[in-house]
């Protein structure tokens, strides 16, 4: 069948809207699956760029679908503010765009949630984006209080069911902190009336559109966010998201079952970066790392957080591939290395002495490990104009081997830059 997916190998941003972007080119749909507008895509088309939360990178092709699966928790102000600054673009976007009717809908609650519970941390605050993404999906797990784009469209029972939902959640909020402003359910329902009636045209059973659109033999690309060690179940808990970021989030959030997936592709860059608390086994907190932030300007595209930055972890980064199931590699942001002198790779962790290639499962374990790494000499040069495998360094090239190597997986796309056409393919026959 012919489905290609594109997944983040490592903690998020590891800019694999570029990769879907390239792909989209042979894909008739794009899907996104999972999480909300805590995700950031930058994409640059037509000499502009452009920063997607919650529309898939497609949405900036003309003809290309693009379908927002029940998985991803919307918010539905966030998706219209997106979707404005795009209109005109792929000759009208609405002919081209779906919405499940089982996503679920993040509102004002979410927010005022996830600020007190993330401020009840104290020192260990997740570090989240706030966009009440984890309040969103604690709902949806909890039943009771969840409202999904199928029931905010068909409007009979909405008001009386965000009245219900206001009056739990202002006892709640009142109770975690006094202080805190009550919701006003009638100012909400009102507010998301004028949503619905925007979004009600996109919404739809997108479960079996996409079964009859593979049946159909149409290429379907799933975009996957954030990336797979911020994998709620399989991640570097409880510093991760609160969806399935890893492959293991296909068939859930879309409903279209992972043997329907041909090919795919696990996005890494060169070196490492996280958002947010947690531990980082390769992270550089000196000068180096603060290069590597300047050179690769590793700052959120959602919060605008700086990042932080550290050495590529072919641990962590092995661990993310095998559990997402990749056939590739794309190895972006190469040309951001070029300056340095000297590179290091983690092959392996000390833990109380022991050497491992595991990646363990204990956050405390993870936290006590220390990168075993090999130093390589740098490249020192300008990668940006180089289009062909044979024309990188040779020290590059010993880089990505050893990279594959680690990893466990073979180089198939390497970029030396934001254009599209700064990318190198692999040619591996
Ligand atoms: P949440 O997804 O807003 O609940 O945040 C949980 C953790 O995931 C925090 O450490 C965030 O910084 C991180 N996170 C969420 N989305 C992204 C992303 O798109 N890129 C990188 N990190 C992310």
């Amino acid at each position: 069948m012919p489905a290609t997916s594109v997944i983040g190998l490592q903690w998020g941003d590891e800019a694999k809207g570029k990769i879907v972007d390239l792909l989209t080119e042979d894909h008739d749909i794009v899907v996104r699956y999972q999480g909300g507008n805590n995700a950031g895509h930058t994409v640059q088309f037509g000499g502009q760029t452009y920063k997607l939360s919650l529309l898939p990178a497609g949405i900036l092709r003309p003809g290309v679908e693009s379908v927002v699966t029940g998985g991803v928790v919307i918010n539905p102000r966030a998706f219209l503010e997106e979707l404005d600054g795009i209109v005109g673009l792929n000759g009208g976007v609405d002919r081209n765009l779906l919405i499940s009717n089982r996503a679920h809908v993040v509102f004002p609650w979410h927010m005022a949630e996830e600020a007190v519970l993330e401020k009840g941390r104290g020192g260990d605050a997740i570090g989240t984006t706030m966009r009440g993404i984890g309040t969103c999906y604690r709902d949806k797990a909890g039943r009771t209080h969840a409202i999904r784009m199928g029931d905010l469209v068909r409007g009979e029972s909405f008001r009386d069911r965000v009245e219900t939902v206001v009056g739990h959640k202002n006892r709640v909020l009142q109770a975690l902190d006094p202080e805190s402003e009550p919701l006003d359910a009638e100012a909400i329902y009102s507010e998301y009336s004028q949503y619905a009636e925007r979004l009600a045209p996109f919404v739809t059973d997108t479960t079996s559109h996409l079964h009859k659109a593979l049946a159909a033999g149409r290429r379907v690309l799933f975009e996957g966010a954030q990336g797979s060690l911020l994998d709620l179940d399989h991640g570097t808990f409880p510093f991760v998201t609160s969806s399935n970021s890893s492959g293991a989030g296909i068939h859930s959030g879309s409903g279209v079952p992972e043997r329907a997936i041909e090919r795919m592709i696990g996005v890494v860059k060169a070196y490492t970066t996280r958002v947010g608390g947690g531990p980082f086994p390769t992270e550089l907190d000196n000068e180096i790392g603060q290069h590597i932030r300047d050179e690769g300007n590793e700052y959120g595209t959602v919060t605008g957080r700086p990042r932080r930055c550290g050495w590529f972890d072919a641990v962590a980064t092995g661990y993310g591939a095998r559990l997402s199931g990749v056939d590739c590699l794309a190895v972006m942001l190469l040309d951001v290395l070029g300056k340095l002198e000297e590179v290091q790779v983690c092959e392996a962790y000390e833990i109380d002495g022991e050497r491992t290639t595991d990646f363990p499962a204990q956050l405390e374990d993870l936290a006590r490990a220390t990168p075993v790494l090999r130093s390589m000499p740098g490249w020192q040069a300008d990668l940006t104009g180089i289009r062909k495998l044979e024309d990188l360094p040779v020290e590059a090239r010993d880089y990505l081997d050893v990279v594959a190597e680690l990893v466990g997986f073979p180089v198939d796309i390497v970029s030396v830059g934001p254009d599209r056409e700064q990318t190198i393919l692999v040619d591996r026959s």
